[in-house]
């Protein structure tokens, strides 16, 4: 059996745990062995526990409770405490997803006692290192035994800085296994993308109908924490919503919900508390927000999940960022990157209201990526 240990904390990453975790139980139950640890890095009910209880992913064997704080208090402390359990559970891999602080130190503690990193979603690059993400992707990459990338773009980048796609076994960090596999986060469009229509009564509960309205989500830093960035987002919605007549859904992010406080100007605030076609909802659970993409008209965010998601559910995204990851959706069309621009955001609206629908050619995989993945480790060790 082999033991690896697949360490989450942030919401992002428990979603993406839910694929790899459903593969090991279903298809590699005699093969691999789990264990889970969650760093606390998220922690209120609605941005984690929902997550497992929906996604039917087991409880977590370790939660060591970081909570919130600055990047490198987080880190830090993420960093000793994932240490201690790695020594103890003397796992074959760690395996991590994505670009958070909880990636970052996973990352830097293995592979500092000599345990080989899995890294899923990996070779993303936004070429923006202002980005928190952006460092904690290109350390845990450079750290990582076996590299698996989600887009074609992912495994560009990888050979552009330095890695090579055809190194032959055994992988080490040093001579290490380089796959395009397809995006883990496909592989959960489709399995949940039904159940969760069926499951969710969120449409009803906000009397939404299907296609009549829009999906917004908020919560980078650099939109939530300088005012100028989240009035111009907020400035857009608003109008967007008011003009149009049309339902702007906003699930908000604990981070957004005090920063809007601090961050907007009083007349600003209170336009947007007395619109009716502004609806801030609390953080939706997967089901929720699954029903919220699957039913809208179109997708305006600064999350990298939500832009995939919008594109697996076939919905034009507007991307409240400078750039992408992500950079297919904007070369297919679905996407339009505005960044915190209240006239390019207006724009955007416009362009895909005023068009037909974009194309959305598959470049995510075949939703087998988790499988796949299972199969490399078990190949590898
Ligand atoms: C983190 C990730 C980001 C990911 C996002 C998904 C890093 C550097 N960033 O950003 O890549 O896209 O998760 O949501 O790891 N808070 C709560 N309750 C919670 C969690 C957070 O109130 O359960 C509040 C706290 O005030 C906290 C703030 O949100 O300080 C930010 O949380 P944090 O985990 O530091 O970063 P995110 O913005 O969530």
């Amino acid at each position: 059996m082999i033991k690896v240990v697949t360490i989450i904390g942030a919401r992002p990453q428990i979603i993406k745990a839910a694929a790899l975790s459903r593969a090991v139980r279903t298809k590699f139950a005699g093969q691999i062995k789990e264990v889970i640890v969650h760093t606390g890095q998220h922690y209120d009910k609605n941005m984690s526990k929902v997550f497992f209880d929906e996604m039917g992913i087991p409880e977590p064997d370790y939660n060591l409770g970081v909570g919130s704080g600055s990047h490198g208090s987080q880190t830090a402390f993420m960093l000793q405490k994932i240490e201690d359990v790695l020594i103890t559970e003397k796992p074959a891999f760690v395996v991590l997803f994505g670009d958070t602080n909880s990636t970052l130190a996973g990352s830097v503690a293995a592979a500092k006692i000599h345990i080989p990193v899995v890294h899923i979603e990996a070779g993303l690059r936004s070429f923006n290192k202002s980005m928190p993400e952006e460092i904690n992707r290109i350390v845990c990459d450079h750290t990582s035994t076996l590299l698996f990338t989600p887009t074609r773009a992912g495994l560009n980048n990888l050979i552009r800085e330095g890695f090579k796609p055809h190194n032959k076994p055994p992988y080490t960090s040093d001579n290490p296994g380089v796959f395009h596999c397809g995006d883990v986060m496909y592989d959960n469009s489709l399995y949940f993308g039904d159940m969760a229509e069926s499951k969710s009564d969120i449409l009803d509960k906000l009397n939404l109908t299907s296609d009549g309205f829009v999906l917004a989500t908020i919560h980078r830093d650099n939109n939530t924490d300088i005012p100028e960035r989240l009035s111009a987002i907020f400035e857009a919605l608003y109008r967007i919503a008011t003009e149009n007549e049309i339902d702007v859904v906003l699930p908000l992010h604990p981070r957004t919900a005090k920063m809007m406080k601090l961050n907007l100007n009083a007349d600003l605030y209170k336009k947007i508390e007395s619109s009716h076609h502004l609806m801030i909802v609390p953080p939706a659970s997967f089901f929720d927000i699954t029903t919220l993409e699957k039913n809208c008209k179109m997708v305006m965010t600064d999350s990298g999940g939500v832009q995939k998601e919008a594109y697996f559910f076939k919905k034009p995204v507007i991307i409240l960022r400078p750039e992408t990851e992500w950079v297919e959706i904007v070369e297919s069309g679905a996407g339009k990157i505005t960044d915190a621009d209240t006239k390019k955001i207006i724009e955007a609206y416009n362009y895909f209201e005023g068009t037909g629908m974009p194309e959305f050619p598959p470049v995510f995989g075949d939703g087998k990526a988790a499988e796949f993945i299972c199969g490399e480790i078990v190949k590898d060790s």
